[in-house]
């Protein structure tokens, strides 16, 4: 039996159900927030991912040569691919640009609970803006969809990578091997750092204080130790983010994040319940651009995990009930099977979901069918009902029957 590729899933229909019924959750919100969806292709030019992603992506990115010899790559995020498309088309619309997109990325990694090599990512860009209001909008957005959704057990960590640049430039570390350190330093695998560290030159008191800056974490009061501009960004930054009723955040300076392009405010939405793969959501503020042929311009966007923030609800108990159907039509006899079709016409034209028995059922087995397909009630065709114009209404739930003359049937489903 042939089956689907390792790390991908099929959907059917009762999880896709639900997973669209998510899915709209978050463009609601989108949309609330003055977002607009953009749709970009599954796959690129790999030059586009390989320019500014980093390490981490370039390990696991679905890259080959097609027909015609070009380098092609699946996406693995949805960033460069949005970044290309305003520099492409979109350079002159008015600023800033706010945009959302949901759609499947692929990354070669080994699947695990969480972790998928083709995954959804529900995301969103503001193009062109680099004040803290549009972080703070970024965030309030990010925080709004977990809210959305119901979750209620996660952590939004709020860092700044321009902080950690900085001060791993002033320690010596030569441009080339920053992308390096930050990685060890998103995994904190100090083991491994500070030798690589030492190997370049620096010196361990400033190793020391580099690891003591990652470890900056707690409430507002730790901005203290921030140094420069970033602290009292970060400070106007939270309390925009307080107005905005965003209140439960963490700073967190050892926020890395795995993607190479961020240069400022980054943040991050873990949910604890997922054990190592806890990250639901990732962003920051960035500039790409200017690496696709365009001006630089400032940006700041966030994805969220879908796959795995369905998980963390599911964790936490939240359950989704399939919709199922308002009428399931049942021809008692061979005799009434086209007046059954003339029926469950009537009703769907009528603006409800109804389905009739195709198969040539008796009632228990064509009830329990109905069951199955949750419809809500059944409307059951019978010879001698139909000569008085009438069917029988059952409520599934109850089993309660009545006599409904068919003038009136469509009628009542068209007021549910
Ligand atoms: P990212 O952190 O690489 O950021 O991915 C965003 C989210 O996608 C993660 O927080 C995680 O929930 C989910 N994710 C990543 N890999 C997998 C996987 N293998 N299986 C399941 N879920 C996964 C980005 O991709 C950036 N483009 C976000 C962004 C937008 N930054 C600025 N704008």
């Amino acid at each position: 039996m042939i089956q689907c590729p390792r790390g991908t899933r099929d959907f059917l229909p009762d999880e896709l159900e639900k997973r669209r019924h998510y899915e709209s959750v978050l463009r609601g919100v989108a949309r609330r927030f003055g977002y607009r969806e953009i749709e970009t292709p599954i796959f690129e030019e790999a030059e586009l991912f390989i320019l500014r992603s980093g390490p981490n992506v370039m390990k696991e990115l679905y890259a080959f040569k097609d027909k015609g010899d070009r380098e092609i790559a699946l996406r693995p995020e949805m960033t460069a691919p949005v970044i290309r498309a305003f520099v492409n088309g979109m350079g002159s619309y008015p600023k800033p640009i706010k945009l959302f997109y949901f759609g499947q990325c692929f990354r070669y990694e080994r699947p695990q609970a969480g972790r998928y090599r083709e995954f959804f990512q529900f995301g969103s860009e503001i193009i062109g803006a680099a004040t803290v209001e549009t972080d703070a909008e970024s965030i309030a957005m990010a925080a709004s969809m977990i809210k959305a959704l119901g979750l209620k057990d996660y952590k939004l960590r709020i860092g700044h990578i321009g902080v950690l640049r900085q001060r791993i430039a002033d320690i010596g570390v030569p441009a080339e091997k920053t992308a390096e350190v930050l990685q060890k330093l998103d995994k904190k695998n100090y083991d491994e750092c500070r030798p690589l560290l030492q190997s370049m030159g620096v010196k361990d008191e400033d190793i020391s204080g580099l690891f003591e800056l990652t470890e900056t974490v707690g409430g507002t009061e730790v901005l203290s130790k921030v140094p420069g501009e970033a602290g009292d960004y970060l400070r106007s930054l939270t309390s925009i983010l307080e107005k905005m009723g965003v209140k439960d955040v963490e700073i967190d300076l050892g926020v890395v994040r795995g993607l190479d392009y961020y240069t400022g405010m980054v943040f991050e939405a873990e949910a604890p319940s997922l054990g190592a793969e806890k990250q639901i959501c990732g962003g920051g503020s960035y500039s790409l651009s200017e690496l696709f042929g365009g001006e630089k311009v400032f940006s700041t966007g966030f994805a969220i995990g879908f796959d795995r923030i369905l998980l963390a609800m599911e964790r936490e108990g939240i359950a989704y009930e399939p919709e199922g159907i308002d009428a399931y039509v049942i021809p008692v006899s061979d005799d009434v099977r086209a007046d059954a079709a003339g029926i469950v016409t009537a009703i769907r034209e009528a603006g409800a979901s109804a389905d009739v028995d195709i198969m040539g059922r008796k009632m228990a087995k064509a009830l329990k069918y109905a069951d199955s397909v949750r419809a809500r009630c059944a409307v059951i065709v019978g010879r001698k009902e139909l000569d008085r114009g009438c069917v029988v209404l059952r409520d599934m739930k109850t089993g309660e029957q009545s006599e409904v003359p068919l003038a009136e049937l469509a009628g009542k489903f068209a007021q549910e």
